[in-house]
This record gives C-alpha cells, sequence and structure tokens, in this order.
C-alpha cells in the first residue's frame, strides 16, 4: 500500500523497560494507529522487583530491529512510505532513551526524514484523544511509575504542571508494596487484579495531604502504612492470603480516592470539568471506575486511553509528533546532531 499523499509517521518510545515502534497515519480522515509494537520486557526484570536499567538497555537493543520490522510490515508500509520519525527524548533512564532516539535519529538522516523529540510525559498527556479530538482546556491526570502529575492543558503547547507528588509516585507507591509482600513486578497490575477479591474498606488507610491547600500529593506515607500494617499480621510469607487481598483491596481505594480529591480540587480551582488520566495507573480498574462515577453524577468529561495505550508506547509519542516542531536532518543540522537523551526533561 503507498501512502505518498499522507503523513505516515513512524515512532519510538523506549524511555523504561518496554522497547515499542508504532506507524501512524494522518490524512483527512484524522490520525490513525495501524501498528503498535511493544516489547515488553516485566518477566526480565520481576525477579529483581523492579528495572535494572542496565538490563533494560541491553534488552531494547536486541528488541529494536524486530520492533521495527514488525512495526512496517503490520502496517503494511515501508521505510519509503514515511514522512516523519518522531521518538522520545526523555524524561526516562538514559541508557534506555538512547537505544530508540538513535535508532530514530539513524532512519531520519539516512533517508532524510523530518525527526521529532517528544517528551515522555506529553504522550501520556495527549494519550486518551487518540481516535478523538481534544478538548481544551482540560485538566491532565498523569500517573505512572516516576510520575503523579497534574496539569493545566490548554494547547499542545501550553501545559502547565498544578500539583505532583512531594515523594514516590503511585505506580511506585504499588511496586514497592507488591515487591516487599513478594508479588513481583509490575505491582501496580498485580495488586489491582488481586484487590478485586479483597474488601476495599477492612483496613483505613491514611488519605495524604488530602486537606492540604494545594494540588500537591504523597504516597511515601501510605506505603508506610501498608507495610506496617503487613508486619502486624505476621510479615511477608507469613500474613494470611485473605488479609493480603483485603490489604491490596484498602491501598487501591486510598490511592484512588487521593488521585479523585486532588484531580477534582483541580477542576474547581481552574473551572475545568474535562478531565484527561493517563499512564500505566490509568489502567487501574477503581480509578477508571471512580472517576467514570464523577462523570456519570455532575456533567464532567472524563477520558482515559484504551488499556493498552494506558502503559507505555509509541503510538502515543507519535500522536503527539504531529503536533510539534520537527527538526529536518539537513537543513537544520547542527539542531538535528544536538538532539540527545535528556534523562531529567522537565516538561
Ligand atoms: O506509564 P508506565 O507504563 O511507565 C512509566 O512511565 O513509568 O507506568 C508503569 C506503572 C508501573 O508502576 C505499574 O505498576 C503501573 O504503571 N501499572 C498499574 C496498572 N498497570 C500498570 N498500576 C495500577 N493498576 C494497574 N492496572
Ligand atoms: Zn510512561
Amino acid at each position: 500500500m503507498s501512502y505518498s499523499k499522507d503523513i505516515i509517521n513512524l515512532a519510538f518510545e523506549s524511555s523504561c523497560d518496554d522497547f515499542s515502534c508504532a506507524v501512524l497515519l494522518k490524512n483527512g480522515g484524522g490520525i490513525k494507529i495501524l501498528s503498535n509494537i511493544i516489547y515488553s520486557q516485566d518477566f526480565v526484570h520481576s525477579i529483581y522487583g523492579g528495572v535494572v536499567p542496565e538490563l533494560a538497555s541491553r534488552n531494547h537493543i536486541k528488541a529494536s530491529l524486530p520492533a521495527l520490522k514488525g512495526a512496517l510490515s503490520k502496517a503494511g508500509t515501508a521505510l519509503k512510505d514515511v514522512g516523519l520519525v518522531s521518538a522520545t527524548a526523555g524524561p526516562g533512564l538514559v541508557g534506555s532513551l538512547l537505544i530508540g532516539l538513535m535508532e530514530a535519529k539513524t532512519i531520519s538522516y539516512a533517508l532524510n526524514i523530518p525527526l521529532v523529540k517528544i517528551n515522555h510525559i506529553e504522550g501520556h498527556i495527549f494519550s486518551p484523544f487518540l481516535g478523538n479530538k481534544e478538548e481544551f482546556p482540560f485538566i491532565a491526570l498523569v500517573i505512572s511509575g516516576g510520575h503523579t502529575h497534574i496539569y493545566l492543558v490548554k494547547s499542545h503547547s501550553d501545559i502547565k504542571l498544578i500539583g505532583k507528588t512531594r515523594d514516590d509516585a503511585c505506580g511506585e507507591l504499588f511496586d514497592k508494596v507488591s515487591n516487599y509482600l513478594g508479588f513481583g513486578y509490575p505491582g501496580g497490575r498485580i495488586i489491582d487484579g488481586l484487590a478485586e477479591k479483597g474488601d476495599r474498606n477492612a483496613f483505613k488507610f491514611p488519605l495524604p495531604m488530602e486537606h492540604s491547600r494545594n494540588l500537591d500529593m504523597s504516597f511515601s506515607g501510605l506505603k508506610t502504612a501498608v507495610i506496617s500494617a503487613v508486619d502486624n499480621l505476621g510479615g511477608p510469607g507469613k500474613i494470611e492470603d485473605d488479609a493480603v487481598l483485603d490489604i491490596f483491596a484498602s491501598l487501591r481505594e486510598a490511592a484512588a480516592k487521593i488521585l479523585y480529591k486532588k484531580t477534582l480540587d483541580a477542576c474547581n480551582i481552574y473551572g475545568i470539568n474535562t478531565v484527561a488520566v493517563s499512564g500505566g495507573v490509568s489502567a487501574n480498574s477503581r480509578i477508571r471506575s471512580l472517576f467514570t462515577g464523577l462523570e456519570k453524577k455532575s456533567g464532567f468529561k472524563i477520558i482515559f486511553p484504551s488499556v493498552p495505550l494506558s502503559t507505555d508506547n509509541a503510538a502515543m509519542i507519535g500522536y503527539a509528533g504531529y503536533f510539534k516542531p520537527s527538526v529536518d536532518p539537513v537543513k537544520n543540522k547542527e539542531e538535528f546532531f544536538n538532539i540527545n537523551a535528556d534523562s531529567s526533561w522537565e516538561l
């Protein structure tokens, strides 16, 4: 199939432990995902209880060409049809970022295709709108393994941070609790599944910073409260199975409630009733049901990405790539060669 009049966008995402390559198409009918290949490394890191950066980058190297070939072939297209290359340049693990970004730069330079570098968080922020049109302004809640941030988004280029965690990210809280109890990585998904069988009212965990007069959050105190509850019941390995399920359900409830409260506060402060929730933790079923309940009762519009687009993927990077300025490898040679991974790139 040839797409010469349309823009085929080849996108890469490799900021943490997933290597992903996607092909998107933008034409008169909007923006469509033609393919979105994700090589996950959960099995590599699970035994360590978290992502080991050196192992992540080594496995990205192995995945980089198969992911590219798979994405092109699934989309029914070839490199000669590509009109734009997008890649995550930060934030993330520098060794991981470099693999996807350098693959993107190489293709861009060799075939003289403009390159656009994307902030990973920006990819998450707009991911709920993939396939729909953005509705500005909106409040964006980004909840992942490294971020728990609230933004006021007025346009693709006007994004203001208005609240964030002061310590652990919400995904990190789930990952650490799961690890403490020996359930492995990624903890958020494991806890979410097991929490379905527990009683969410069994334990009254604190809602840190619930009444603070700002939009900041904190999750490390909640983590300590959960770990103390586990220890009081005998500790990891000795605690009864039913108590573990209740702890997971009560923890998920406390995390969901605090995220919900702070997001609602943001909506009230800024007079906005459209909310886009994204990032790996947005796959959480209790968070989804709590926010969806808000939509039903009070005229709010709550948008989530589909579950596969909640966790890291290249399609969201390609989507953001259509709205950002690109760099021409020939005309803007100096700027092009200066594009590099930035592990702590802040929006
Ligand atoms: O966005 P993401 O894939 O990577 C980062 O940018 O960090 O998010 C990964 C995080 C991990 O902490 C993982 O435990 C969490 O998302 N996660 C979940 C669920 N699925 C993944 N947390 C809660 N509920 C889930 N269903
Ligand atoms: Zn992410």
